[in-house]
């Protein structure tokens, strides 16, 4: 197993970078332009230091914890990622499988190799192939990501099938009106390879007058994705959705407090800051940096989640003591499901549970709610 070759998700990529094609490598570990952001997300985890509180009972240390009235396992999500298929054969129901054994939410992306329906029909008995490993419950629980279309009633219909299948909540990404400039995808003129497909906007190549096929060839792969995003998109879609679905909402990819206050007094549920693992805007901050004055816009009126290069349990821990109720991870689980499939990403999410709570014992906590900003040192010359 993935636990007795590798000591931490760091140390997953070299190797899953073997595994995979040059164009499915690049797509997935690549950032925008020249990559500040994406190097900068690590750094500024780093710069933050933990001080610990000694002669606390740590014997029985509780990683769970509840966020929108629901149990999870740990306070970690599954980013949402698209195009799981393309370094395993399950993709997203190897995934969400993991998520299920795992007690922690999966967030399926717009562009997925996997339809809603296969997703929802993948988790409902932990005996599809390749049941939890020993010991860990079944908690099926499935987010959707939504990238929104032009072809609104396109959008219109994922909501309904999503919500008609016990889907737990919405996740808007706001950061993608148009895909970021990755360089490695222009050099290996990447396409999405031609047995998978994006399962969920089949409904649009059907249906819609365009002849182009979504995968197109090379580097008109960004430019086709921006073509089918709303580029128009602004804030009076939020109330729009609001009244689409009754799931809660949360907007992906905010960085700003005037956006992340903004949000709130529309009514979304929570609030994701994010700056896509380095994917968009180049320059922009690690999401991390962002959230004391997040929270200070948004005082606690919804809960906020971050991600970003989050590898070890005291990058969950740092993230939290900053005010966040829970962090996504992305990359490394793709690493992991490369690596080991299903079980692989299970492993792979017990490493990080496991430091978690060993790191919170360190801390001197014994649960996810005792953890504070006491407990955070600001970088050196800043301040929180
Ligand atoms: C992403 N991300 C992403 N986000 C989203 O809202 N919808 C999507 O379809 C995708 N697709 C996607 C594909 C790949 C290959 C990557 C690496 C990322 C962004 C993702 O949800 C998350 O914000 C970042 O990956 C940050 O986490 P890591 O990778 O630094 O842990």
């Amino acid at each position: 197993g993935l636990q007795r070759r590798y000591s931490n998700l760091d140390q997953l990529e070299a190797d899953a970078k073997h595994l995979l094609t040059p164009q499915a490598y690049g797509y997935y570990a690549s950032g925008s332009d020249d990559q500040w952001t994406l190097r900068e997300n690590k750094e500024a985890l780093q710069r933050y230091r933990l001080l610990p509180r000694m002669l606390v009972d740590v014997s029985n240390v509780d990683t769970s914890t509840t966020l929108l009235g629901q149990h999870l396992a740990s306070p970690i999500l599954f980013a949402p990622m698209a195009q799981q298929r393309l370094c395993h054969p399950e993709g997203e129901l190897a995934m969400a499988r993991a998520a299920a054994a795992s007690g922690l939410p999966y967030i399926l992306s717009t562009m997925a190799t996997s339809s809603i329906q296969e997703v929802s029909d993948a988790v409902a008995a932990p005996s599809a192939a390749g049941g939890a490993a020993e010991g860990l419950a079944w908690d099926p629980n499935l987010w959707f990501q939504i990238y929104v279309l032009k072809r609104r009633d396109v959008t219109e219909m994922m909501v309904n099938e999503v919500t008609r299948l016990g889907y737990k909540a919405l996740v808007v990404t706001v950061d993608a009106p148009r895909l970021g400039n990755r360089e490695a995808d222009e050099r290996n003129r990447y396409s999405l390879p031609p047995h998978l497909s994006l399962k969920n906007l089949e409904l649009i190549t059907k249906a819609a007058a365009t002849t182009e096929g979504v995968a197109t060839d090379g580097s008109k792969f960004g430019r086709h994705f921006s073509d089918l995003f709303d580029q128009q998109l602004t804030w009076d879609f939020i109330p729009w959705l609001k009244q689409a679905s009754p799931l809660p909402v949360l907007l992906k990819g905010i960085l700003s407090p005037d956006d992340a206050r903004r949000a709130v007094e529309l009514g979304v549920d929570g609030i994701i800051l994010s700056n896509h693992g380095g994917r968009q805007l180049n320059f922009a901050p690690a999401a991390v940096d962002m959230l004391p004055s997040v929270v200070a816009a948004v005082g606690g009126r919804v809960p906020l989640l971050v991600d970003g290069a989050i590898t070890r349990g005291t990058d969950v821990i740092k993230c939290l003591a900053l005010g966040a109720s829970a962090v996504l991870v992305g990359r490394p689980l793709l690493w992991a499901l490369t690596l080991g499939g299903q079980r692989g990403v299970e492993e792979a999410v017990e490493m990080l549970r496991y430091e978690l709570e060993l790191s919170m014992a360190l801390l001197g906590v014994q649960n996810v709610e005792q953890i504070s900003s006491d407990f955070v040192i600001p970088p050196r010359g800043g301040h929180l």
